[in-house]
């Protein structure tokens, strides 16, 4: 294990951060270089998990294979025993991204086959277009909600296309976004939100399920038809399909939408790196990574130790859970001089918001596709854009995904 441990490892009784406190929703970095100084491992009993904070230890955790997932063991650490007989645990629960190998290895792997590196590559004259036809809709001097009207119906329209979800069905999925985004949350849910996320997994998956049919019968150009087919010749279950293709649709248009919302933003607090990249858009690609960085749409991700194991002072024990901040890894001065500051000049520029090892986002590529396309589409189109209630954003009031409910804006 590379990474440097302070010594100063903390033990405490007392949560060490309240992560459905709206303050903290509101700014969570305060907080999290509150943390990360007082060690960049710690225990917090209060949420019967470590926390880790600093880059180094974030990026060697989340490499390290004698940590992993076991989302049983997870959810048993919110929610105690008996819970993954809930629709909502068992499904998420058989995604690629809470499975290890072989099984991970196998799903990610087939995946992979439909869901290309070359086949993502192709889609950048869509995005733009797409793009495009969001931006041509605008009056001359109009407003709109920069969530609702642009970055939410961007991602949801590139991965439906994608999975070939016909256009009439997409209104299915309006309201999905936030229920299935608190059920990554490490405080569990309340028990409407557990009906919730149990009635959003059970209408979705009914749904997808008759898609299969569909598409069995009359395969089309779709990453659905494609999966179908290579999920028969490679053993993937009925189940195991439906997971993730479920997965694909809803990782792919959260996080693309936050990273959209809150990069804006970002940019308008902080106008000299806004104008500098009016004024030089081949800063875009950047841009996104730095924004991805600054307020990244993921906020922590989750490992289990499958051993113990010691890091500096800290014995993590077998089945112990570490909760690796990289909202807070990626604000570490150790590694991003001036980290409260978007700069365009990075670099090296490595932020943790895609997580790492086996892991590592699968949608990297495309949400970087869809993130500099609307970031080249808004500033150039709409030069003079304003936002209103910039200085009291309204946020979901999620901590594991962060992003906005809305973002009104002028011209
Ligand atoms: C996994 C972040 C967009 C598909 C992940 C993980 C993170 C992440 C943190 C877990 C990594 C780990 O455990 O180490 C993000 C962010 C995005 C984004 C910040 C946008 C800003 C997308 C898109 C797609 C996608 C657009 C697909 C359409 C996936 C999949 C996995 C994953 C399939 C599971 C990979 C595995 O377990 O092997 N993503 N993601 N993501 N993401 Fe993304």
């Amino acid at each position: 294990m590379s990474a440097t441990v302070r010594d100063d490892v903390v033990k405490t009784a007392s949560p060490l951060f309240n992560p459905r406190d709206p303050e903290f929703i509101r700014n969570p970095y305060p907080t999290y270089h509150r943390l990360r100084r007082q060690g960049s491992l710690q225990w917090n009993a209060a949420g019967n998990h470590w926390i880790a904070t600093s880059h180094a230890v974030c990026a060697s955790i989340l490499k390290d294979r004698r940590f992993g997932r076991r989302y049983e063991a997870m959810v048993e650490n919110i929610y105690g025993r008996g819970m993954m007989g809930e629709t909502c645990f068992r499904l998420l629960g058989m995604t690629m991204l809470m499975q290890e190998p072989p099984a991970h290895t196998r799903q990610r792997g087939l995946v992979s086959q439909v869901f290309s590196a070359r086949r993502v590559g192709l889609l950048r004259p869509r995005v733009r277009a797409l793009v495009s036809e969001l931006l041509d809709g605008l009056e001359p001097r109009g407003t709109m909600d920069v969530i609702r009207d642009f970055a939410h119906i961007l991602p949801v329209t590139v991965i439906c296309d994608m999975l070939g979800v016909p256009e009439e069905d997409r209104w299915l999925f309006a309201d999905s976004a936030t229920i299935s985004t608190r059920m990554l949350d490490p405080v569990p849910m309340n028990a409407l939100e557990l009906h919730e996320a149990n009635a959003m997994f059970e209408e979705q998956g009914a749904y997808f399920t008759d898609l299969f049919e569909r598409r069995r019968r009359d395969p089309g150009d779709d990453l659905i038809s494609a999966l179908i087919k290579v999920g028969d010749e490679g053993g993937l279950t009925t189940d195991e399909l439906l997971a993730n293709v479920w997965l694909l649709f809803a990782a792919g248009h959260e996080t693309t939408r936050n990273l959209i919302g809150n990069g804006l933003l970002a940019l308008h607090a902080q106008r000299n790196a806004l104008r500098r990249l009016q004024a030089d858009p081949t800063l875009i690609p950047a841009a996104v990574i730095e924004l991805l960085r600054y307020d990244s749409p993921v906020q922590y991700v989750g490992r289990l130790a499958f051993e113990d194991v010691q890091i500096g002072e800290a014995t993590i024990r077998k089945n112990q859970i570490v909760l690796c901040l990289v909202g807070a890894g990626n604000r570490d001065p150790a590694v991003f001089p001036d980290p409260d500051q978007i700069r365009l000049d990075r670099l090296d520029n490595k932020p943790l918001s895609f997580g790492g090892g086996i892991h590592h986002c699968l949608g990297a590529q495309l949400t970087q596709i869809e993130g500099q396309e609307a970031l080249a589409g808004i500033l150039g189109r709409l030069p003079g854009m304003r936002l209103r209630d910039a200085d009291h954003p309204s946020w979901q009031p999620n901590f594991a995904i962060r992003g906005l409910r809305t973002l009104p804006a002028s011209w």
